[in-house]
Parts: C-alpha cells; sequence; structure tokens
C-alpha cells in the first residue's frame, strides 16, 4: 500500500505508509537524497524482520546502532550512551537520525536529535502501533525522570515520518491492543466516524495487518496531524491529544506488574469518561459504548491491583498540574473533547477507584 499525508508546519514534512522496509527506505531516500543517515534500531525489531535494513547500503547498515526497546530505555544514560555512539560515527549537523522502532525508540532518539550538537534533524520509521498512529507525528520527544513520564523532553519536528505496515507481523499482541487505545482515543476525540469504524471491525484488526491496518492507522495520523498543525507547541488544543493521559500515565507509573502504555490510556480514557458524564458533559452511554469497544480490542476495562491513594500522588505530579489545579481533557461526546476543565481531586479519586473493578 502506499498511503501519503503532509503535515503543514514550518517547514512542512510527509508521512509515508508502505506495504515493506524496501519500499519504506526508497521513499526516505527520494526525500533526503545524499544525507548521511545515522540509523539507530530497536535489536526486537532486526531480530524478528531481519528485512528491516534491506534498502541500505551495506557500509550504513554495518553502522547501525541497535538499542533495545521498551521504556527502560527512556533515560537520561541511554541518552548519553547514545551521544558517545553518535560522536564514535562522526555524526554532524548535516546528518539525518533514524529511529526505528517504536514510539519508546522514537521519544528517546528524538530527543537525542533535539539536542545533539543543539539539534539535528531526525525521522522516525515507526514500527508499532502506537508509533505510527500517534508517536512519530507531532514532534514531542523526550525521556522519563524521576519516577514521571517523560518529564525531560523538547518539541522537535521530524523531517518525515515513514512506516511499514509489515512491522506489525511480529507485534505481540498485547502492543497491537495497546496501539489500538491511541487510535480509539483519536476517534473519541475528533473522529466519530472513525470510531463506527472501529466498532464494525474491531475483531477484523486483531489477527492480521492488511489493507483495514493501512486505513484505520491514516485515518487516526490525520487527526493528529490537524491538531498537531493547529498548535504545534501544545498552547492549546493540541491538550486534547491528552485525553486519557492524565490518569494514563499516573496508572502507567504505579500500577504493578506494570501496564503498557496504552493499556494505561484506556482505562485513563475510561475514569475521563466518567468524569466527563457525571458532569453532564457527555451525553449518558458513552462510557459504556467506549468501554465495550475497549474490551473487544483486548484491552483493560478494570484494574483491580490499582492503589488509587499513591495514583492520586502521582497525578499530583503531572504537567498538566498548574497552581494544585489539576486540568483534563473531557469529551462532549464522541467525536469530540475540550480542553482545560479543573478537575477536583474528589471526582479524580472516585474515578480512580471506579477503575478497580
Ligand atoms: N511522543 C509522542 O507523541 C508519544 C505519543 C504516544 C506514546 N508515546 C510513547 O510511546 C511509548 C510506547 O510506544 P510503543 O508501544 O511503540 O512501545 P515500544 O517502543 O516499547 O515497543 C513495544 C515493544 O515492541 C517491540 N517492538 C517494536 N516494534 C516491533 C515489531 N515490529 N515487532 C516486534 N516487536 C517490536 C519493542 O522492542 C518493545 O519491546 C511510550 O513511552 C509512550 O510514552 C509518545
Amino acid at each position: 500500500m502506499t498511503a501519503d499525508t503532509i503535515v503543514h508546519l514550518d517547514p512542512p514534512y510527509p508521512v509515508r505508509l508502505r506495504s515493506t522496509f524496501p519500499e519504506v527506505w526508497d521513499a526516505l531516500r527520494e526525500d533526503h537524497p545524499d544525507r548521511r543517515l545515522f540509523v539507530v534500531a530497536d535489536r526486537k525489531v532486526l531480530h524478528h524482520q531481519p528485512q528491516a535494513l534491506v534498502g541500505l547500503t551495506v557500509a550504513e547498515r554495518k553502522a547501525v546502532v541497535e538499542i533495545d526497546g521498551g521504556e527502560r530505555i527512556k533515560n537520561l544514560r541511554h541518552l548519553d550512551a547514545l551521544v558517545g555512539r553518535a560522536l564514535q560515527a562522526r555524526v554532524d549537523r548535516r546528518s539525518l537520525v533514524v529511529a526505528l522502532g517504536g514510539g519508546t525508540v522514537g521519544d528517546l532518539v528524538g530527543y537525542f536529535a533535539a539536542s545533539y550538537m543543539r539539534g539535528v534533524d531526525w525521522c522516525p520509521v515507526a514500527t508499532t502501533v502506537i508509533s505510527l498512529a500517534d508517536s512519530a507525528v507531532g514532534g514531542k520527544t523526550g525521556v522519563n525522570g524521576h519516577g514521571l513520564k517523560n518529564l525531560i523532553g523538547a518539541f522537535h519536528q521530524p523531517v518525515g515520518v515513514y512506516g511499514a505496515l509489515e512491522a506489525l507481523d511480529t507485534l505481540g499482541r498485547r502492543h497491537r491492543s495497546g496501539g489500538l487505545a491511541e487510535v480509539v482515543k483519536c476517534a473519541v476525540i475528533a473522529d466519530a466516524e472513525l470510531f463506527e469504524m472501529l466498532e464494525e471491525r474491531a475483531e477484523l484488526l486483531l489477527p492480521g495487518a492488511g489493507e483495514l491496518w493501512g486505513e484505520v492507522l491514516m485515518r487516526a495520523v490525520k487527526v493528529k496531524r490537524d491538531v498537531v498543525q493547529e498548535d504545534p507547541l501544545e498552547q492549546g488544543r493540541r491538550e486534547i491529544l491528552n485525553f486519557g493521559h492524565t490518569l494514563g500515565h499516573a496508572l502507567e507509573a504505579t500500577v504493578r506488574p506494570r501496564l503498557h502504555h496504552g493499556e494505561a490510556v484506556a482505562l485513563g480514557m475510561i475514569g475521563a469518561l466518567r468524569i466527563s458524564q457525571q458532569r453532564g458533559l457527555a451525553p449518558a452511554g458513552t462510557t459504556t459504548r467506549v468501554v465495550d469497544l475497549l474490551g473487544r480490542l483486548g484491552l483493560p476495562r478494570a484494574i483491580p491491583s490499582l492503589d488509587p491513594e499513591t495514583a492520586l500522588v502521582t497525578v499530583g505530579y503531572d504537567k498538566k498540574v498548574w497552581d494544585r489545579k489539576v486540568r483534563m481533557v473531557l469529551t462532549e461526546g464522541i467525536g469530540s473533547a475540550t480542553v482545560g476543565h479543573t478537575i477536583e481531586w474528589s471526582e479524580l479519586s472516585q474515578a480512580l477507584q471506579s477503575l478497580r473493578s
């Protein structure tokens, strides 16, 4: 498949979805002829997808830096290690840094690119549902610190975003489902038709990686593109993309055994939906509809091991908390979201309690 769209920022950049990796490298080369590539790749992707580097020259393949994917690489220690590898490889300001992997590799490598030599160009080659549908577009980069998600980071837009659908063939079922949580988020906040499409075909999505995936991912990308174009630095409207993330980040940081990012976002959305409905913003039945869909997509609808008290304390450290006031994105019904709602601690506590069963 070939699906392209443009993110109209200054400068604009393309998002290019292809069926296979060689097609991705061809597209990247066409966009950036003569650039020296510094490719940082998720080791697991290279293991499961030996064809992932087909399309690079022999010398480029030899120079690929392999790192482990996963949340544990999003820290300053791994950033520093990457700086060392870049110096060894003589990466300079004309080089193009490529992040081949999921959202964690993209966030770390993107932040590396934002800070190395005060900023070098970068582009993600996304290999997971979360990265294809969400994290690769929009230029948010960063690492975790002091137990908090994405505490240290920068906005650094990529010069292009690329993805090969074949990557999804080897992605574990839990990661596929987790990624679909971000797709559902896009549907709830801005695309009621996408929500209906997901309701109609939920079960078809989990096993395969065909045209339907391409269609669904591109629609999610377009939601993100439209929002990011309007508000690249998250000074207003872009906050709607954080729907489900205020509670989600607290759950991701505190629930053990650990939740995947998308699973935490799914639960966070349920909490935000309940608050929206209790406030009379969203019509009756909205939460039930979303909860049903999340369940059909293999996502958790409750988390009995959740400790609401600990999670509530963590919410207090969220980036959206100003003057000890928690601001959250709420929905007015499928396909619409509004920002800047001040939420009482009692409402948060109740929402967290409700997520236990
Ligand atoms: N920057 C943003 O705007 C943004 C948006 C949403 C999420 N995020 C971040 O994204 C991260 C989650 O992303 P993710 O779910 O892609 O996580 P991930 O990068 O950890 O990938 C999930 C797992 O799948 C493996 N993997 C990756 N591609 C694979 C493939 N094709 N086949 C087999 N295994 C593969 C990885 O090694 C890892 O173990 C979180 O840290 C979250 O904060 C960032």
